[in-house]
């Protein structure tokens, strides 16, 4: 895989970062290893985690592996903290708590520097150059490399690039969003943002959880060992929240796509956002090893124009009338 810079980072990403989320839960650490070792093979150099996935145990099982096959110097590492790792405990952004959170994301992984930091959420209760601040002292004794976010919402993100700037802090050089073919909210505002200040997306949930590789059917509710077949209602995926109308006429175009190219709509669905010109390495889930090698067939898919028009087409959201409708008709946006 090629690598590009990231934003206006020093950071080299390839187009493809390994999601860590099914560590330690549908991955046991043996298969998270050998997914691990998969897509180091096939060239991948961003591995991405979070301390609450399995309550702390994927950084765990990438530290491990890290130790065990001697590639830290071939990977970036990207992780987060502001969750709570367990219901109703600490939290937030304040640094009182996000010091020991990311002092516990290095001891977690096993490694001297996170190459990449991201808030999981912003934290409207604690000024920006707060957090800000803490986040340069990490910056200052080599523990952070540089800062993402994820999930802000455009005012956060501009409001924190705006403390950034003029209080001399380090600034957000990627955002991470839930961004694919079944939810493009993102595109209301906060892209805008990212496009004015140079901040590729890592997109997560490039598959809507599973949705878009097609395994999910219209009238009959999942079962087995799948995501909603474990739990129908699980998050943003939910059974019932994505079996609409509008899910079934996008999965229809990626079909029909994926059959000129003889590629899955898995791959199909990664390579729109491979070649969408914000998107800086699209963040890959998978379960199994034979999940992943479908997943990274889709570096070699490459979209027409016109195929990749049709796909931004069919999955564009509906504009509302206010505001972004009656802005639009005053050339506003
Ligand atoms: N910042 C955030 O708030 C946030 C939130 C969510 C995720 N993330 C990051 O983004 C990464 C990816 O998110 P995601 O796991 O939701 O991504 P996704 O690609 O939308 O969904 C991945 C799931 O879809 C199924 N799947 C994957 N490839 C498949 C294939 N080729 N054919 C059929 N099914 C397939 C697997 O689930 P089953 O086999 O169980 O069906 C897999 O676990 C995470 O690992 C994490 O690093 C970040």
């Amino acid at each position: 895989m090629q690598t590009s810079s990231l934003g206006t980072s020093d950071l080299q990403v390839t187009p493809l970062t390994l999601g860590t989320m099914t560590f330690g839960k549908e991955a046991d650490e043996a298969t998270s290893h050998a997914l691990l070792d998969a897509y180091v093979a096939a060239g991948g150099n961003v591995i991405d985690t979070a301390d609450v996935y399995s309550a702390g145990l994927s950084e765990e099982i990438i530290g491990r592996w890290l130790k065990g096959s001697g590639k830290r110097d071939d990977v970036l590492i990207a992780t987060k903290a502001r969750f709570a790792m367990a219901k109703g405990g600490p939290r937030g952004l304040h640094p009182d708590y996000l010091r020991g959170a990311i002092e516990d994301n290095l001891r977690r992984l096993d490694i001297d520097t996170i190459d990449l930091f991201q808030p999981h959420a912003f934290d409207p209760n604690v000024p920006v150059a707060e957090w800000l601040g803490l986040i340069k002292e990490f910056v200052d004794q080599g523990k952070i490399r540089h800062l993402g976010v994820s999930n802000f919402l455009s005012y956060q993100l501009q409001q924190t690039l705006d403390v950034a700037k003029y209080e001399g802090l380090p600034t957000v050089v990627s955002l991470q969003p839930q961004y694919n073919l079944l939810d493009r909210h993102i595109d209301y505002e906060v892209m805008d943002v990212c496009k004015n200040h140079n901040i590729p997306l890592l997109p997560w949930s490039p598959l809507g959880g599973g949705w878009l590789s097609g395994k999910y059917e219209r009238d009959s509710v999942p079962t087995g060992a799948t995501r909603l077949g474990e739990d129908p209602s699980r998050g943003v995926e939910a059974y019932d929240k994505r079996n609409t109308e509008r899910t079934f006429a996008i999965l229809d175009v990626v079909k029909d796509i994926a059959a000129d190219h003889g590629a899955s709509m898995a791959q199909v669905s990664l390579a729109w956002l491979i070649q969408h010109p914000q998107v800086g390495s699209v963040i890959l889930g998978a379960r199994t090893t034979e999940q992943l090698a479908d997943n990274l067939g889709a570096a070699q898919v490459e979209l027409s124009t016109e195929q990749w028009e049709r796909l931004e087409d069919v999955s564009r959201p509906h504009t509302p009338d206010y505001p972004y409708g009656f802005v639009d008709t005053m050339g506003g946006r």
